[in-house]
């Protein structure tokens, strides 16, 4: 583009303009080979986070970001293939447990997954508390094991959507995650690198989401339902209840353990109500079933016949991880430190901040304050009481696994203050809410039966 000048599009979208394909052309291209620095980007971040980009400007964006490095081809790979995606939540190990009992089903299931973003935990973060386990696959490598195990999950290489790999890390810490447009961009960038023959989005609301508002949520859901299917890749998305952590384990191999125990058949209820019903999406998107009833059977014979957890130790061993972590969890080794959150007070357990848990969780060493922080894998909040549970003032809530390094009385504090003990009990909350395909949106209890 001539005269392109990258001061004049921060002002063009600073006052709320609509920008042209070739101006976030220049920018991302700009961004990615160097010639346009981090503060000039930033801005631009900023500017799009506070006035928004419309969706042909979302699409647009969406698309110069996919073609800012390779995609990785499937062709030639047997079978139908499926990819999940979280916008991310606190607790969200959900996609350790449907790859493996929908590849148990019979369809293909490739991930490119990331790190820790903010307050919630990353995919990748999590597998790297297994020995060995390598997250950083060669393509080849990918479609080698995709091939054997029917599951892979892999973090970007340098030439897969380097574009977004830049303005994630930037997004950051520059305060711009929670943008409907940026996300949409950044899942979808991602996704549609994959060459997979569907997608299926799990869009989080409540306090431990990018989003927490369900109006943003519907939104960010219908904005990349929309993207998927214009691309040609079959879409469905749900939104789901991110407002209290997810399972009974926060914090890396903490929930790769209760993922385990999930696949044996021991998995706490709300998280194998989201698993079983994201599941049943990618059963229908790849068109194995087209009743989510009977594909939620068929999801569940796959866990008790144990079909699921033989594939979860092939893809571990497949990756470098030693699959004798299914069997026994010392092999993850211990935390360096370990102590009790007691109840204060006596009643019911009526919420639990989903946000608060993930900031307490960085604060134990489980995530990064910083980028170059390293992770104790080891750390995290087992929960002995959830929402609707009855305590007794000196009953443990939570046993904190931790580096050693915190100031124990302020995350002490903090972890009070985010459970809420009332003296009634809760009424249950909902956990998945919505379902989108291309036509729209519908009442999960409607169309679920
Ligand atoms: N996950 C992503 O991949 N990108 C975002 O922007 C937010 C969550």
């Amino acid at each position: 583009m001539k005269n392109f000048n990258m001061y004049e599009m921060i002002m063009k979208k600073r006052d709320g303009n609509t920008l042209q394909k070739e101006e976030l052309q220049e920018a991302i291209d700009g961004y990615v080979d160097g010639s346009i620095p981090d503060y000039q980007i930033s801005a631009l971040l900023m500017a799009i986070f506070l006035n928004g980009l419309d969706q042909r400007e979302t699409e647009d964006l969406t698309d110069i970001m996919l073609k800012s490095g390779d995609s990785i081809s499937l062709d030639g790979i047997a079978g139908v293939k499926v990819d999940k995606h979280s916008t991310g939540g606190v607790g969200d190990k959900v996609s350790f447990i449907v790859s493996p009992i929908v590849t148990a089903c019979g369809v293909k299931v490739p991930m490119l997954s990331g790190r820790a973003l903010g307050h919630t935990g990353g995919t990748l973060d999590k597998l790297e508390s297994i020995p060995g386990f390598n997250v950083f696959l060669k393509v080849d490598q990918f479609r080698t094991i995709l091939e054997k195990c029917g599951m892979v999950i892999s973090g970007q290489t340098d030439n897969i959507v380097p574009a977004d790999k830049k303005l994630y890390a930037l997004r950051d810490t520059t305060a711009t995650v929670n943008s409907i447009p940026l996300i949409t961009s950044s899942i979808m960038s991602k996704k549609l690198a994959l060459g997979t023959d569907a997608i299926v989005l799990d869009v989080k609301t409540g306090s431990g989401a990018f989003l927490p508002d369900m109006k943003d949520g519907i939104e960010l859901c219908k904005s990349m339902v929309n993207i998927g299917e214009k691309s040609g890749r079959k879409t469905l998305g749900l939104i789901t209840n991110m407002d209290e952590p997810l399972g009974t384990a926060v914090g890396n191999s903490l929930e790769i353990i209760e993922s385990i125990e999930c696949l044996k058949g021991n998995g706490p209820e709300d998280l194998m109500t989201v698993t079983l019903a994201l599941g049943a999406c990618m059963l229908i998107a790849a068109g194995v079933e087209d009743d989510f009833g009977a594909a939620i059977v068929r999801l569940k014979k796959a866990v008790s016949s144990g079909k699921a957890l033989d594939v979860f130790r092939d893809f571990i061993e497949a990756q470098g991880g030693d699959p004798n972590v299914c069997d026994n969890y010392f092999l993850f080794g211990n935390s360096n430190s370990e102590w009790e959150l007691k109840a204060e007070s006596s009643g019911y357990i009526s919420y639990i901040n989903a946000f608060e848990i993930g900031m307490c969780a960085i604060d134990i060493g489980a995530g990064r304050r910083k980028k170059e922080d390293m992770i104790d894998h080891t750390a995290g909040f087992i929960f002995h009481k959830r929402s609707g549970d009855k305590v007794k003032s000196g009953d443990t809530i939570i046993t904190v696994r931790s580096s050693g390094k915190e100031d124990k009385k302020e995350v002490e504090k903090r972890l009070l203050n985010s459970i809420k003990i009332t003296s009634a009990a809760p009424d249950k909350p909902e956990l998945v809410y919505y379902f989108a395909d291309k036509n729209g949106m519908w009442d999960w209890k409607e169309v679920s039966g």
